[in-house]
């Protein structure tokens, strides 16, 4: 089986190559030749852990390779995956789907055999059925069939969450297609990774229920910090005594800043979107979104209190600006809200991130960029932990500023508690 992956983004880019180190023969496409170009070269258009490894083993196996013509590829493969990007439309909640559709033209004109198109983009419930209308314009329905194979990857973490997915879900009502896409994902099947098959739009809604349903998750503990922190409760005890029963689970109950992303912000804008089309009210999702809005604003306000409402002239430092750690996307990072706020209020700002300099700022007054975490802090007022990499875990933050009286606001809550109470330092974190 040859597999075609249209799009080099990050899942098209992860997905590619995962399949090809499983041993399949993988031509990864896309229309931007500069990113081709570079990827003939090794060099990876995005940080994820591993990938760049993995790239240079299978492309030197010949199992994996890469081009900008799109029609070549999709005539010389079995397979087609649908990996291209489906962002917000301007001044709309509606997931712009252009990019799919042309996809689809493109795949409708070179369809000669049998061939499974199976999308992988995040896409409204229904758009398969539209892009099945699309192809069946020009190709016999008997010629081709199309699957939605949602992708649950974490940027950071994508490569461990494609080799070891808690499931794989595949929405199609046809057996010869269900068959190959089972085969197809057997390695991971065969080391405990759940298949489910489902209806196609079934397929598709599980995808934006859950990341709707996760981004509550952490609404949820963003807002029950907000009260422990009014209450003299600490929401590290809350997250793990409230994770620990097994119907609520553990993970995504870390309280911090507003969450970020290419994905979460993106994903519950267009579920409200398509409920509106449709009909239905998701209120729960509409006040998560209002509840995320309003995360940066009120740490923004106690930033300020913490300053005892003195900003202008204050000198602070952001460790971490990127929506999470390991990757440095900066999509809807809070970062992106804060700093400019901060700076615009007098606030002399520097951020270190380990992934460098970042061009959002380029033009903000009063924000600069320090090549290290020594030089960020050096003579900063208060210094906020706004990511959590782990070079900041371990730093010797007794001394991180030669400030008398600095401040560290932790919105991570990684550095550790019970011993910074125990010394002088003024510190804050989320939550407690
Ligand atoms: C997400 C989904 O997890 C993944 O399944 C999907 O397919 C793509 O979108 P990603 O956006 O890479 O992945 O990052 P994720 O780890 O989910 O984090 C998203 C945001 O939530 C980040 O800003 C992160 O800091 C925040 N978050 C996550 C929290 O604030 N608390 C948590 O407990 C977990």
């Amino acid at each position: 089986m040859k597999l075609c992956i249209i799009g080099t983004g990050y899942v098209g880019l992860v997905s590619g190559v995962c399949f090809s180190d499983l041993g399949n023969d993988v031509v990864c496409a896309d229309n931007n030749t500069d990113k081709i170009l570079n990827l003939k070269k090794g060099i990876i258009p995005i940080y994820e852990p591993g990938l760049s490894e993995l790239v240079k083993k299978n492309c030197k196996a010949k199992r994996l390779s890469f081009t900008s013509n799109i029609s070549e590829a999709i005539r010389e493969s079995n397979i087609i995956f649908l990996c291209v990007g489906t962002p917000t439309k301007k001044n709309s909640n509606a997931a712009d789907l252009s990019q799919i559709f042309i996809a689809a033209k493109e795949i409708s004109r070179n369809i000669k055999s049998s061939k499974i198109i199976i999308n992988k983009s995040t896409v409204p419930v229904t758009t398969c059925d539209q892009i099945e209308k699309i192809i069946s314009k020009k190709v016999n329905k008997k010629l081709f069939s199309v699957v939605s194979n949602p992708e649950f990857l974490r940027e950071g973490d994508a490569i461990r969450d494609f080799v070891y997915p808690d499931r794989i879900i595949v929405g199609t009502s046809e057996k010869k297609s269900n068959k190959i896409l089972r085969s197809l994902y057997s390695p991971l099947i065969s080391k405990g990774a759940k298949y489910i098959n489902t209806s196609r739009r079934g397929a598709e809604l599980i995808k934006y229920a859950s990341n709707a349903f996760l981004a509550t998750k952490i609404s949820f503990i963003n807002e029950i910090a907000n009260l422990c922190e009014k209450t003299d409760v600490n929401i590290e005890d809350v997250s793990i005594g409230m994770g620990l029963d097994k119907r609520i689970g553990g993970r995504f109950l870390r309280a911090g800043p507003a969450y970020g992303g290419s994905c979460f912000p993106k994903d519950t804008r267009a579920i409200i979107d398509t409920a509106n089309k449709f009909k239905t009210d998701l209120s729960i999702i509409k006040s998560v979104i209002k509840s995320n809005q309003n995360r940066s604003k009120l740490l923004l306000q106690r930033v300020s209190k913490i300053l005892k409402n003195k900003i202008k002239n204050k000198k602070i430092t952001f460790l971490g600006v990127t929506f999470k750690a390991n990757t440095n996307d900066m999509r809807e990072s809070s970062s992106l809200t804060m700093i400019p706020s901060l700076a615009k209020k007098g606030a002399i700002v520097k951020y270190y991130d380990p992934t460098g300099y970042k061009k959002e700022f380029e033009y903000q007054k009063n924000v600069t960029n320090s090549p290290n975490i020594k030089e960020a802090c050096l003579d900063a007022d208060l210094i906020i932990i706004h990511t959590e990499w782990n070079d900041f875990k371990s730093l010797n933050y007794n001394n991180l500023s030669n400030k008398k009286n600095f401040i560290i606001y932790d919105m991570r809550n990684i550095l550790p508690y019970d011993k910074i109470k125990k010394g002088k330092l003024k510190y804050f974190s989320i939550g407690r």
